[in-house]
């Protein structure tokens, strides 16, 4: 259940039982031990519209809610809040059951992320993809249907060049092993030599008129784009299939229909050649096509939207892309808008993050100045993370180490990428990243690993604590109630398209089982506390491989 609205709809009846209609409380996570589980917050904006002493309405709502089995305590403070402790056999009733709760309103959410552009190798930047990965899992957990979009860059000038050079190296081929080196070749050819840069210009033409041959030398290039793209998300067990591929050239032939369309409905000005879009409430107006005729990357993605809307219904298009395109999302919506594109009641949402950044503060870079591919990265990743693991576990095979080695690593800079509040830029660290203290991944997994070894020792199959745990003490309490906090967070981290809500959430429970688990004695302890207490470590390991399993990072029995 969701703990938060539960509280929410008792708090709202006990403000109008105390003659406070329409009060809005807030229900927040205490921040201190002492503040209790959860404040409530509300009594200081109703006590000036019911003009009254707010301390004295929060006393009339705990007066109002009387004799409550969900609260052990429910006390006044500060200039009015409502401090909420929860009783333990509420807390211990709920956890009979934490499954994830679907919603009520399942709805249809276009989610579109990672996007590379094919001219080039994935680089750091692709490592946010981890964000709409993670987003587009929880939405799903929480019974939505989403359909992943991945609108990769496939079209456009730079293919040209990449197609033209091809033709010329052939033979030669299987350089482009190394997409890097091959882009770099032909932009190379593009920036020196005119006639190279004429060609390539003609091949955009004939590329996009649908010459054959050119089309093929294409297709072969794009197909090892995309292979290079699917190794990446195998590694970082990204949920992208084929399927999934929204490329920008399955447009192609909308574009027109699109300018035809946004004509008929006025809103297209020629300006030096070029039609735009003017609308009031844009700074600057979108083009949406050039003036010898070529399309944009704006063009493309309204023939998107439109599909989006109509073809897939959907409820909410979600698009999780670089904060440096807001003014181009913020141009596209109003104008998919303004031309009838996306249907009234589908809502379109740009959730921009940000960059990621070396120790200079600047955009991460090899110390040679070049672009850190994420395909390398992620080696990076897996090495570091196999030599601390066997620096702690000598005695580990070597199979056995390169699995785990694996997990760490690429857990360790996926969850660092989704624990930073999206918006922000972050600096790559490989020592906090790859760390047991502090809000790591290994933090989270090396806690699991610890529930499961318990579980080894005792020689207990966890699935056979069928009951629910009974609460003895105040530190089983804190930690049973962090249990029920999952699924408010799920819907939070939803609702606001944050993943680092859920992160915050396992580090946090992470914590309060450390706690309990320093001073409970598990396997030792006498009977029926014994099987209690083992079913609140088996229910912490369930969340924190469901949690981390949500944000697409495993977990492993030992290390
Ligand atoms: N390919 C684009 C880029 O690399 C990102 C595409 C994001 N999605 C979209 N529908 N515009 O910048």
């Amino acid at each position: 259940m969701n703990l938060r609205s539960f509280l929410h709809g008792r708090i709202e009846a006990a403000f109008e039982a105390a003659g406070v209609a329409g009060a809005e409380p807030m229900i927040g996570v205490a921040t201190r031990p002492e503040f209790g589980d959860y404040q409530a917050n509300g009594a200081m904006a109703a006590a000036r519209t019911a003009r009254t002493q707010p301390r004295k309405l929060a006393e009339g709502v705990v007066e109002a809610l009387g004799d409550v089995d969900f609260a052990e305590t429910l006390a006044v403070a500060g200039p009015g809040f409502v401090n909420i402790t929860l009783s333990p056999a509420f807390v211990s009733a709920h956890l009979a059951n934490v499954e994830i709760e679907p919603t009520l309103h399942p709805e249809r959410i276009v989610v579109d992320y990672s996007a590379p552009n094919l001219a080039k190798e994935m680089h750091v930047g692709h490592l946010r993809t981890t964000i709409g990965d993670a987003m587009a899992r929880i939405l799903e957990a929480l019974g939505h249907h989403v359909i992943r979009q991945n609108h990769v860059g496939d079209w456009g000038t730079q293919f040209g060049m990449l197609v033209a050079h091809l033709e010329d190296v052939q033979e030669a081929a299987p350089e482009l092993k190394d997409l890097e080196v091959f882009y770099a070749q032909a932009r190379r050819r593009f920036d020196s030599d005119n006639d190279f840069a004429d060609r390539a210009r003609r091949t955009v033409v004939a590329l996009q008129r649908g010459d054959e041959r050119v089309r093929a030398y294409w297709r072969r290039f794009i197909d090892i784009s995309l292979a290079h793209c699917r190794s990446v998300y195998e590694i970082l067990d990204i949920t992208l299939g084929d399927e999934d591929l929204d490329a920008e050239s399955r447009y192609n032939d909308d574009l027109p229909n699109v300018i035809a369309d946004l004509e008929s409905a006025g809103l297209v000005t020629v300006d030096d050649g070029a039609k735009c879009v003017f609308l009031d409430e844009l700074e600057t107006p979108l083009i949406v096509q050039k003036r010898d005729g070529g399309y944009l990357y704006a063009t493309t993605d309204l023939a998107s939207v439109r599909y989006r809307s109509e073809h897939y219904r959907a409820d909410r298009i979600l698009y999780f892309v670089d904060s440096r395109q807001s003014l181009h999302f913020r141009q596209l919506f109003a104008v998919a808008r303004k031309a009838g594109f996306a249907r009234e009641t589908c809502k379109l949402e740009h959730h921009p993050f940000g960059a990621i950044l070396g120790r200079d503060n600047r955009p991460f870079k090899t110390r040679s100045g070049d672009v850190v591919k994420l395909a390398d990265l992620l080696d990076e990743a897996v090495r570091r993370a196999r030599a601390l693991v066997t620096e702690r576990n000598p005695e580990l095979d070597s199979e056995e180490a390169d699995r785990i080695a694996r997990v760490v690593g690429i857990g360790a800079v996926k969850y660092t990428d989704v624990s930073k509040h999206r918006a922000s830029d972050y600096v790559f660290d490989w020592d906090a990243m790859l760390n047991f203290d502090g809000n790591t991944a290994l933090y989270l997994q090396y806690a699991y690993a610890r529930i499961r070894s318990l579980f080894r020792r005792g020689g207990i199959d966890p699935r056979c604590l069928t009951d629910a745990p009974a609460i003895s003490n105040d530190t089983e309490r804190r930690l049973g109630v962090s249990l029920l906090r999952f699924q408010e967070t799920l819907e939070q981290a939803a609702s606001e398209a944050l993943p680092h809500y859920l992160t915050g959430y396992l580090h946090g429970l992470a914590g309060d089982f450390t706690r309990f688990y320093e001073t409970c004695p598990v396997l030792n302890a006498p009977a029926p506390v014994r099987d209690h207490r083992l079913k609140l470590c088996a229910l912490t390991g369930e969340t924190l491989r469901k949690g981390l399993g949500l944000l697409g990072i495993g977990t492993v029995e030992r290390m």
